[in-house]
């Protein structure tokens, strides 16, 4: 994975390739029947879906006995198995269970981004930092039903930030064409296996036969802790599944649950003042010592969203805030949110934040996060600054550079 990404021949099994397609037809006719019945007024016929550059199918929200093909199929040694050995891992699971199709109309090119947003997450050298020394801990597909050269990446870009050359075509324009950049063809059952942080794009979103299956697996057992520990589904879905994608599934659970008591375990040890516990606790989490800073400051991120969930007033989430987040096409990215050390909280509830809020009193929760307010401060500059080629526009969290002269120790100092 030198360039971020590796092309695979053959990731469906040829004789599952026609039953894919057929469950991805049913399944989508699902999908776009409850956008055409969830139509407001202002929209066109379709509704949300026709609106979309990049329509998205969410398997989980309508898979059932007759389509689990489909899930059978993100669970299969070519896609979970592989990514397991892709990041020599332990175990995987996966966390988005989505197909990418076409759209009903031609949005043209879309903006090149690093699936990231730098206050939700540490600087992007530090994650780079993290992932050249202990490998990658999380992995995205696409797999193509039928012939998709949409996505295009710029090889390596994953290890290091933009250049100078890169900065500023992307300030003249979010879809300029950018030197190296390259499209990934991809001949139908193929698939592409990569890392998010790379900088990639559409190429072109228009109409034609999309249908590319775009799993997300998260691993155990490599020696980073996984960047984005949330499930985009819960067990409800697989109620109606077979005995064993529904045994796997809640095994999925177990696991998550095992890194979740870990760090209610750590936060507990913050609270407490407990140096010993926390040292010991970080390196469960994050094994390897290149990068503990960096698991640290996503923890960061995890202890604000808990004291989100026990005083919602601290965040105030705005009507189509998630729609409107980052725009695909134009790299146009709404600003509210620039300012906060973490995404809000769902306002429906997300069971893995909440079970560890509910470790945490209100007292408690404040306490943790104020043992975290010197470390947030020093993820801020004076000002706000900018760095095209992100999913945030500009913001007082530093985009590229980590903190000099902050780390584990200062941390501990600051309590
Ligand atoms: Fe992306």
């Amino acid at each position: 994975m030198n360039d971020g990404y590796v092309i695979l021949k053959n990731v469906v099994p040829p004789d599952q390739l026609q039953p894919l397609r057929d469950s991805v037809e049913t399944l989508l006719d699902r999908q776009v029947a409850e956008s055409v019945a969830q139509r407001k007024a202002s929209e066109p016929p379709g509704g949300q879906w026709e609106l979309q550059p990049n329509p998205t199918l969410i398997v989980s929200d309508f898979v059932d006995a007759e389509t689990e093909n489909v899930i059978e199929f993100m669970l299969h040694d070519n896609t979970l198995g592989l990514s397991k050995r892709l990041c020599t891992a332990e175990a995987a699971a996966p966390l988005i269970l989505q197909v990418f199709c076409d759209p009903a109309h031609d949005h043209g090119p879309g903006a090149w981004h690093r699936d990231m947003k730098p206050n939700y997450l540490a600087p992007l050298c530090g994650l780079q930092d993290d992932l050249r020394a202990n490998g990658p801990d999380f992995v995205q597909w696409n797999i193509a039903l039928y012939e998709d050269a949409t996505y295009c990446a710029v090889p390596g870009s994953h290890l290091r930030p933009n250049t100078d050359e890169e900065n500023r075509l992307l300030a003249d324009s979010t879809q300029a064409d950018l030197p190296g950049s390259i499209p990934i063809e991809l001949e139908p059952g193929d698939g592409v296996a990569g890392c998010n942080l790379i900088l990639h794009r559409g190429g072109s979103y228009r109409p034609g036969w999309r249908r590319t299956i775009h799993p997300v697996y998260r691993v155990w057992g490599v020696d980073s802790f996984g960047r984005i520990p949330y499930y985009h589904w819960d067990l409800e879905f697989t109620k109606n599944l077979s005995p064993a994608i529904r045994e796997q599934f809640s095994g999925f659970v177990d696991l998550q649950r095992q890194t979740t008591d870990l760090v209610v375990k750590l936060f507990q040890s913050i609270v407490a003042k407990d140096e010993t516990g926390f040292r010991r606790d970080l390196a469960a989490l994050h094994p390897g010592e290149t990068g503990r800073f960096v698991c640290l400051i996503e923890l960061s991120k995890l202890a604000f969203q808990i004291l989100s969930v026990h005083r919602p007033d601290l965040v105030k989430r705005l009507t189509g805030e998630r729609l409107v987040d980052f725009d695909i096409v134009d790299g146009v990215v709404k600003r509210s949110t620039a300012h906060l050390p973490a995404p809000p909280p769902n306002p429906a509830g997300d069971p893995q934040i909440d079970r560890i809020a509910e470790s945490f009193s209100l007292e408690e929760a404040d306490v943790l996060w104020e043992r975290f307010a010197t470390l947030d401060a020093a993820l801020k500059t004076d000002g706000e600054q900018f760095v095209p080629g992100f999913q945030f526009g500009p913001s007082p969290y530093r985009f590229n550079e980590m903190p000099e002269e902050f780390g584990v120790d200062e941390f501990v100092a600051s309590w």
